[in-house]
């Protein structure tokens, strides 16, 4: 598969994984991939679940995040290959705060770090003077979100990782039992900023179809015909695209199916 990749796209590709119970395994199995031809290979240092010939008896389970990282296992990779090696694994055990990355980067001898959990508990992770307090970072995320229209479900997962072991205060629960943006703001007293924010983009999208209208009643051609269609994914059931909603709405008007031109950038 790497080696179709690596053949067939012009983009750098890169692999990831996990290690194997042995570390001679280990760097035999990165050093078949090395050869593939990949950019890099990021590897989380805990042990994948293995199964062997003999699968009932020898089933290993694989290595939950709160296992240690083994940083030893990552280090001979990295002097093993000649591609760069992005340590992964290190939230928790290692990485706390920004000047943690680079102690294990040096643990692990590796080029660069891969950082995932750590980052979702407070991403001013990649602060260099320090972490922000988190009560600042989710007001801030919090703005993001309602902003960029970010789905509540999807904002109240992230919130939920940064509060971690503080889910059972009272603003925990509030966060919980959460059902909408609005509902989020109010656990985190941003209820004004809710207000305000979602006045503005009413303004802004009733100001912008007075303007598609103008524009379209100064259109000539005739055989444009242009519609606002908005794509908000849980506005569509699944499976259904714009584009079958277009196939489907041709069908009905008698138009002649869309055609689409595939452009490459
Ligand atoms: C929410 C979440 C989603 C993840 N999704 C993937 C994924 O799609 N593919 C993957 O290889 N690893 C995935 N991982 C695992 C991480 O890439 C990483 O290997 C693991 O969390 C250990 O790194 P950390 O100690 O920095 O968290 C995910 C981890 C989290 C927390």
């Amino acid at each position: 598969i790497l080696t179709t990749l690596v053949k067939g796209i012009c983009k750098p590709v890169t692999c990831k994984i996990r290690i194997l119970p042995s570390v001679e395994d280990t760097v035999n199995l990165v050093k078949r991939i090395e050869k593939t031809g990949i950019a890099a290979i990021a590897v989380h240092g805990r042990k994948s679940l293995v199964l062997s010939l003999f699968c009932l008896l020898e089933r290993k389970k694989e290595e939950r995040p709160q296992h240690p990282v083994h940083c030893d296992v990552i280090k001979a990779i990295s002097e093993a290959v000649s591609i760069p090696v992005i340590a992964n694994g290190g939230s928790h055990d290692f990485i706390k705060e920004y000047m943690d990355i680079e102690t294990f980067q040096k643990a692990t001898a590796a080029s660069s770090v891969m950082i995932a959990r750590a980052a979702m508990w407070n991403p001013s992770i990649f602060r260099k003077e320090g972490l922000f307090p988190l009560k600042e970072v989710m007001q801030d995320y919090i703005k993001y979100a309602v902003r960029y229209d970010n789905h509540y479900t999807n904002t109240k997962y992230c919130l939920c990782q940064m509060l971690r072991e503080q889910l059972e205060t009272t603003q925990g629960k509030k966060l919980h039992a959460a059902q909408s943006a609005q509902e989020i703001c109010e656990a985190f007293e941003m209820a004004d900023f809710y207000e305000e924010t979602t006045a503005i983009f009413e303004a802004k999208k009733t100001s912008s179809e007075t303007e598609t209208q103008d524009e379209d009643d100064q259109m000539e051609d005739p055989d444009v015909i242009k519609m606002a269609v908005r794509f908000d994914k849980r506005e569509y059931p699944p499976q259904i695209t714009p584009k079958m909603y277009l196939l489907e709405w041709c069908r009905k008007e008698k138009h002649p199916q869309p055609v689409y031109e595939t452009v490459s950038q």
